[in-house]
């Protein structure tokens, strides 16, 4: 079977990067690992590893549209097959979201479409509830608002701090998000309109 070509972009620390790099999956191809930090932990990491990277500073750029324009020119010339977000922490153009339609995804801490946005883990804590998770999903000029791929749910125990709750939610996280690359490699993950498909059947259809 062919290879799925993939690229990371990342900002930080870089654990869901970990966990796409130790699945080993025979069926992916990592080509490239891109920050905007010049310092991210997950950079140094890939670094080491001997994967290719690249840095973006996005504070070198007078505005969202040329740092896009560059984080895009870098993408293309390696024509990968998936863009991954792994913690990657700058809001892209709809100009660059749309190039890559169908074949850009992120991880995000909270059972979309509840609690998009920043801090996930204290606000779901401050509104009592009693579960939470994280999602991988479609990037779309909407934030943290494409169509759904994959969830996990997680508990929200009475006594739980902010961290404890980042942790649990964090242990899906690096199990869902290598699962839904994995499931795009083998091909079986198509966006067509707004609606997910996985191995020929609509989410919606997989869920009822
Ligand atoms: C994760 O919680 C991810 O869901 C969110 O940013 C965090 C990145 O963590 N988008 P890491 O850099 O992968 O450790």
């Amino acid at each position: 079977m062919k290879k799925l070509k993939l690229i990371v972009l990342i900002s930080g620390r870089g654990s869901n990067l970990k966990a796409i790099v130790e699945q080993a999956d025979p069926l992916i191809d990592l080509q490239l690992v891109i920050s905007n930090r010049p310092q991210a932990e997950g950079l140094i990491w890939a670094h080491q590893k001997g994967i290719p990277t690249a840095v973006i500073d996005h504070s070198q750029y007078p505005n969202r549209d040329t740092f896009d324009q560059a984080l895009q020119t870098k993408i293309d010339h390696c024509q990968p097959d998936l863009i991954a977000l792994a913690g990657f922490m700058r809001i892209l153009s709809p100009q660059f979201v749309s190039h890559y339609r169908g074949r850009l995804i992120n991880i995000h801490p909270s059972l979309l479409p509840a609690f998009k946005g920043l801090h996930t883990h204290q606000r779901v804590l401050e509104a009592k509830q009693r579960e939470h998770g994280a999602t991988v999903h479609f990037v779309t000029e909407e934030l943290d608002g494409g169509p759904i791929i994959l969830q996990a749910k997680v508990p929200v125990l009475p006594e739980d701090t902010e961290e404890q709750l980042a942790t649990r939610v964090l242990q899906q996280e690096h199990r869902i998000y290598p699962q839904a690359i994995h499931w795009f490699a083998e091909g079986k993950i198509q966006l067509r309109g707004n609606q997910v498909w996985i191995a020929n059947q609509s989410i919606t259809s997989l869920s009822s």
